[in-house]
């Protein structure tokens, strides 16, 4: 009778309980070695032998009943923790729709890699191959094997980040990849590579100090100016998918005879002059000309039987002109505002 007064009891209290602290302190108030059952089970040494007989083992069976309670309301509770914390870290698998629909940021594609890729794209299609080349060189690469020795004056027009041991700098252009391309292959071979160069310039809105280029290079068996001429031309309408106004004029590269540069009429101000263009309207996008006879040499490349032209387009020039962008320095200025506009491009 006293006995399931106490279960009934217990169980209320049990079901009230809704942590496992609260669990904990039932537990106490019961089987604990002060609980209610211990008493009970204590005070056993005082009554008549019979009754022992009997109390004794309900006693027990109830405290296996409580005991079993206790581990089943705990573990009950364990399952609702851990369902919670689920629910709480659940991950969402559709979480790029999820995302847009909240109008959280994301990420995108900054428009200089974005120009690079459809370019690569471009002249993969044309069969030509895409190559990497290290950002750290040294003065073979980037000027001897390019006919651009020590004492000629032509290294000021590119000023170098050296290294303190005065051989190995930050490369200054892609066309240290012509060296590196000509010296791996055989001719005939067409190739471009895009990447970082580094120059020790004032900035402004049309120089940055880090910026890239995307260097291209075809060797084969009577190749001319006008084969390079086309090919410019065709890439430029890839790109722009559009006619776009070019100029050519002489230009001076000690790599290349004839040298050339292909300016396109800046797409910023519509040629009125803007501080891009340096009031000129135009803009030099592509130097570009026939490989000199004795780079050829140093590359490998009979001179006799092969000709090639070169060319170093200006890519972060060109995401300008493409998108009208007035100032160079917005590309890298890691100013999301800037880079948010191309998400969608
Ligand atoms: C060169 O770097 C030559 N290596 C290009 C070349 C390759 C000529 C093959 C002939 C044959 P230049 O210094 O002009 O050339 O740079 C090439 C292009 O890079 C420029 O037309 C321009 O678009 C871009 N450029 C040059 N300096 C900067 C700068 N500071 N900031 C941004 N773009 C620049």
């Amino acid at each position: 009778m006293e006995f399931s007064k106490i279960f009934e009891d217990f169980e209320r209290e049990l079901a009230e309980a809704n942590s496992e602290a609260q669990v904990a302190l039932v537990k106490s108030r019961y089987l604990g070695k002060k609980g209610q059952l211990s008493e009970i089970l204590k005070s056993l040494g005082q009554v008549s032998v019979e009754k022992r007989k009997t109390l004794g083992p309900r006693a027990n069976e109830f405290k296996l009943k409580m005991q079993a309670q206790v581990a089943q309301k705990l573990s009950l509770l364990e399952r609702e923790r851990i369902d919670r914390n689920l629910a709480k870290e659940r991950i969402d698998i559709s979480l790029t729709d999820s995302v847009k629909a909240q109008g959280a940021p994301h990420g995108g594609v900054h428009p200089v890699s974005k120009i690079q890729r459809e370019i690569e794209d471009i002249f993969i299609s044309m069969g030509v191959e895409v190559l990497d080349g290290p950002h750290v060189e040294d003065d073979f690469h980037n000027f001897e094997a390019l006919n651009i020795p020590s004492d000629h004056p032509a290294r000021d027009m590119q000023d170098t980040f050296w290294f303190p041991d005065g051989v190995h700098l930050l490369r200054t252009h892609t066309s240290t990849i012509q060296v590196r391309g000509m010296m791996a292959k055989k001719p005939p071979f067409s190739f471009v590579a895009p990447g970082k160069v580094f120059r020790c310039e004032r900035t402004d809105a049309g120089h940055e100090m880090v910026f890239h280029q995307m260097e291209g290079m075809m060797v084969d068996k009577g190749l001319a100016v006008s084969h390079l001429i086309y090919f410019i031309n065709t890439l430029l309408e890839e790109i722009f998918e559009k006619k776009i106004n070019t100029r050519l004029r002489p230009g001076f590269f000690p790599f290349v005879e004839p040298g050339l540069e292909l300016d396109i009429e800046c797409q910023v101000c519509r040629k009125k002059g803007c501080s891009v263009c340096k009031q000129t309207g135009w803009l030099e996008l592509l130097p570009c000309g026939m490989v000199h006879p004795r780079v050829l040499e140093v590359g490998g490349v009979d001179p006799g039987t092969y000709s090639g032209f070169a060319f170093g387009l200006g890519l972060d020039r060109l995401v300008m002109m493409r998108y009208g962008i007035d100032d160079i320095r917005h590309m890298h200025s890691g100013d999301l505002r800037f880079i948010e506009q191309f998400r969608d491009f």
